[in-house]
Order: structure tokens, then C-alpha cells, then sequence
């Protein structure tokens, strides 16, 4: 997609705001006022009230240079913020994308909490994000399934500052696209290997790329993380992508550790066919890391991040782990393995270690799709989160709203720790009744968290990917890469210099 910023944009179509109530704003009173009030009269007949998302498609109008132009609600103005702005441009992109138009013209305005540059800047964000794909594996597109929008022109008034932002913006695009497209990729294609393989690539962008293999994981111990892999025959990986942009050199990295199971099969406690083949996004945690990192290396943040994935295939092969297996992690501890399906916790255990011990960072974030519970919760509107550290919690709840990756805070305590106590090992990895089970997964993590180092736990099994009833004009296809842009925003908060 094409985004330009113009001072008078000409094209197809042109797209307006209008607010609760039906009111237009400057860009659209001007093209009714050219069309002699035929605008105002289509809102009318159809009803039209401005909330967010309602559109209204006017043809032809006379008096304007444009053949169409879509009204769309932005909701309330004074409660519209820059992501309203961005999802009245990915509306108007969805609308258009395979319609025939090959260009369009935003006109976006200034909202009570929005300034012009930023509203500018976010209906790039909106127009792009909403115009991803994944049609990597269709070879017989239909002329009508094709996108045919290769261009969209943002028309405003002293154009620069939005297209400055917006140049700047399209590293946190590229971060999204890359984790959008991981979770996309099929489990045959996209393994622990070439996993690691597509990592390798962010070289190329400055970040120290690492690649731990089994042997590797064997001399440190990881023995949780490879009682995971040993089922499959595909060998499990561990990646390192570590970002220095810090003035400082010697700055401790903020630590973001992702689970990666490209394919979650239960193991021997096996899963239920129906639905599995959504198991393939069972790397999204990995993913958001990833494209975390891409973004902050294509922009250059000024910050020490430090990212690692641990990439499994959670398999029931003949060399599978069993129900009763105790496997000892690196960082000492043991677990009983009583449940093979409750594999992510396993494998964070020795990653969300190995990246305290091999990188001494200041905080540790790590995300994962790791309960069924969570989903449950909060759906997908939410991931559900964990933190030992108030100042950062408040910051990750922050960066999470203004992004639009909304998370919402859950509890850890000592009664719950208990549950994950056996007479077996030092801990099992399920507590065996149907109870908190997302706060069980981050109570399980908790422990392979140093004292005193300030954590958090992402739980976004409900948000890598959508499924059931949910639409967003940002996020259309299944997977969303959710996490990136929250990543990236709490990065430029709280750790850069
Ligand atoms: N990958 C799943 C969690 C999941 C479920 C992600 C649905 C996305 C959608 C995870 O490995 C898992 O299987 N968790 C179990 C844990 C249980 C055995 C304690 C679950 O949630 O059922
Ligand atoms: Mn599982
Ligand atoms: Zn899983």
C-alpha cells in the first residue's frame, strides 16, 4: 500500500469523519457545502448517527470531484482518541480493498483529543494495518478477491508533521506484519528450525541474532523445555535477538521472552481434534517478541531489549514425555509433569531462566499463549496480565491502551501458588482441578522469576488470534500481532533514553 500525504488529494473515493450525532467535521461540511447539501441529506435518509464505524456510501455526487464518498463514525468526539482515527481509516480500507477503487483520499480532521498532525499520522497507521494479507498460499485468487487499493492519499493542511510521524510509524507496521505473518504460517512451514531460520534475518537490521540447538539446551540443563520437544521430530530451538540502542552500553536490557510451540498437539494428553489446526498460532507469544524487536531495530530505539523465544513442536511421538514424568529445569528446580498439554509453562521456565541468567536484565516480560482459562475471561478483547512490580504494571496498562492491545490485570498470591505444590518434585505443572487456571500458568512462570526482579505475564491466547465473533477493522485477517505495538510503545515509555 502506497500512503502519501497531499494538500489536496484527488482520486475515486474520498472518506470523511462524522461523530455521534451525525455531525460531519471540517473536510466533510466543505464537501456538502460543494454539493449543495446533498451529503447531509444522504445521512439523513439513511439514518445515519455517527457511531463508530457506521458508514454511509454516497455515489456520485454533483459538485464534487469525487465519484463516492464514505461517511464513517468516529463515535464520540470528545471521547474519540488516535485509535478512533485509525480504525475510520482501516473501515474505509476494508470497504474499498478489493472493490475495484484503486485509490483513495482520507480526509482526516483534528478530534477534541486528537490534533491534526496526529489524527494525520494515525489514519496512515489505520489505513496500512487494515490493508495486511496473508495470501501467501492461495495461487487461484478470483479477480474479485484481489485487492485492487494500491494507493491512499491523507489530504490536510501542512502535511508535514503527520507524514513525519507516519515515516516513523511504519517501523511498528513491519513489527506487526512480521508477527501477523508467523502466526499465519502453517505448522509445516513454519517449525522450530525455519522458525529460527526467519529470526536469523533480523541480522540484516542490526539485531545480534543467536541460535541455541539441542545440544546446546542439553549442556544448560533446559531439561523442561526439552521434555517438551523430545516428542517431536523436529528439534526444538532457542533464539536470541538482542537490540543494543542504548547510549549506555553497559544499560541492563529489558528481557521479553516468548513462548513459541509452532504446533501445540496436547502430546500425550492429547487435544480434541475439532479446532486443533488453530494450534499452529500456538507461537504468538514468540511472535510478539519478534516483531517487537523488528520494530524497535527498524526505528532505532534507544533502548537495551534483549529478545528470546523458545520454539518447540509439542508432539506425542514415540519419545514423547508421559503423565508422571519429572523433568529438572536449568535454573535447578523440578516438575512433575502431570499434564503434557500444560507444555508453554514448561518451556518458559528454562527460557524466562536462561534469559535472567545469561543477559542480567532490569525486567522481565514474558508472553504466551498459554491457558484455554484465559480465553474463557476475556475473550479476545483482552489479554489477561501478571505483575510482581506496580510502577510497571501501571506502564504495560498504559502502553496497552493507547495501542488499542487492551490487557487487564489478574491476580498472583501465595494460596494460589500453593496449588502447584506435589509430594513428588519441587512443583507440577497443573493443579488437577479446573480452577484459576490462568493464574495457575502465571504462578508456575512466577516461579522461575529471580526475587525482586520486576516481571509480568502476558496470557494472550485470546488475542494472537481471533476466533468467533469478533471483527476489527486493524486486524483482518485470523492472526492480529498482538503484543507488538504494545511492546513497542512501553519500550519507548519506560526504557528508552
Ligand atoms: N496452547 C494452549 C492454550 C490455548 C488454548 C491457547 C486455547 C489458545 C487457545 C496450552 O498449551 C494448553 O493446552 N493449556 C491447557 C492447560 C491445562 C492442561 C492446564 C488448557 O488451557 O487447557
Ligand atoms: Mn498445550
Ligand atoms: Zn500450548
Amino acid at each position: 500500500m502506497d500512503i502519501r500525504f497531499v494538500t489536496a488529494g484527488g482520486g475515486d473515493v474520498v472518506a470523511v469523519m462524522a461523530s455521534e450525532g451525525g455531525e460531519l467535521f471540517e473536510a466533510g461540511k466543505t464537501l456538502d457545502t460543494a454539493s449543495n447539501g446533498h451529503i447531509a441529506k444522504a445521512l439523513k435518509a439513511a439514518h445515519f448517527k455517527g457511531g463508530a464505524g457506521q458508514m454511509v456510501d454516497v455515489l456520485a455526487p454533483d459538485g464534487v470531484d469525487f465519484a463516492r464518498v464514505l461517511v464513517i463514525g468516529v463515535g464520540k468526539a470528545d471521547a474519540a482518541d488516535s485509535m478512533a482515527v485509525e480504525r475510520w481509516a482501516g473501515h474505509a480500507v476494508k470497504r474499498l480493498l478489493t472493490s475495484g477503487a484503486e485509490k483513495l483520499v482520507l480526509q482526516p480532521d483534528a478530534l477534541p483529543g486528537v490534533s491534526k498532525a496526529e489524527a494525520g499520522a494515525h489514519a496512515a497507521m489505520g489505513a496500512r494495518l487494515a490493508a495486511y494479507r496473508f495470501d501467501t498460499y492461495r495461487t487461484k485468487l478470483k479477480p474479485e478477491q484481489r485487492p485492487t487499493l494500491t494507493a491512499v492519499e491523507i489530504s490536510m493542511d501542512g502535511p508535514a508533521a503527520a507524514r513525519a510521524r507516519a515515516e516513523k510509524d511504519a517501523a511498528i507496521v513491519e513489527g506487526v506484519f512480521f508477527a501477523r505473518d508467523l502466526v499465519s504460517e502453517p505448522p509445516n512451514v513454519l517449525y522450530p528450525e525455519s522458525f529460527a531460520e526467519r529470526l536469523r534475518d533480523l541480522e540484516t537490521i542490526g539485531v545480534e541474532v543467536e541460535i541455541l540447538d539441542v545440544a546446546m539446551m542439553e549442556r544448560l540443563g533446559m531439561g523442561a523445555l526439552l521434555g517438551v520437544s523430545q516428542g517431536s521430530a523436529r528439534p526444538g530451538r532457542v533464539v536470541t535477538m538482542n537490540w543494543k540502542g542504548a547510549g549506555a552500553k553497559k544499560t541492563k536490557p529489558l528481557a521479553l521472552v516468548g513462548k513459541g510451540v509452532t504446533f501445540d498437539t496436547g502430546g500425550i494428553s492429547l487435544k480434541p481434534g475439532a479446532g486443533m489446526d488453530e494450534m499452529k498460532g500456538d507461537m504468538g507469544g514468540a511472535a510478539a517478541v519478534a516483531g517487537a524487536m523488528k520494530a524497535i531495530a527498524l526505528r532505532k530505539a534507544k533502548a537495551n531489549v534483549v529478545g528470546v523465544v523458545a520454539l518447540v513442536e509439542n508432539m506425542p511421538g514415540d519419545n514423547a514425555q508421559r503423565p508422571g514424568d519429572i523433568v529438572t529445569t536449568m535454573s535447578g528446580q523440578t516438575i512433575e509433569v502431570l499434564n503434557t498439554d500444560a507444555e508453554g509453562r514448561l518451556i518458559l521456565a528454562d527460557a524466562v531462566w536462561y534469559a535472567q541468567d545469561k543477559f542480567d536484565p532490569s525486567a522481565v516480560i514474558d508472553l504466551a499463549t498459554l491457558t484455554g482459562a484465559v480465553v474463557v475471561a476475556l475473550g479476545s478483547e483482552m489479554a489477561g496480565f501478571y505483575s510482581n512490580d506496580e510502577d510497571l504494571a501501571h506502564a504495560i496498562s498504559a502502553a496497552g491502551t493507547t495501542e488499542g492491545e487492551l490487557v487487564w490485570r489478574m491476580p498472583l498470591s501465595a494460596a494460589y501458588d500453593k496449588l502447584i505444590d506435589t509430594p513428588n518434585a519441587d512443583m507440577k505443572n497443573i493443579a488437577g482441578k479446573p480452577v484459576a487456571g490462568s493464574i495457575i500458568g502465571a504462578q508456575f512462570v512466577k516461579r522461575f522469576v529471580k526475587d525482586g526482579l520486576p516481571w509480568a505475564h502476558l496470557d494472550i491466547a485470546g488475542t494472537a488470534w481471533k476466533s468467533g465473533p469478533y471483527e476489527d477493522p486493524l486486524s483482518p485477517a485470523w492472526a492480529t500481532g498482538y503484543g507488538v505495538r504494545l511492546l513497542n510503545r512501553l519500550i519507548a515509555n519506560k526504557y528508552e533514553d
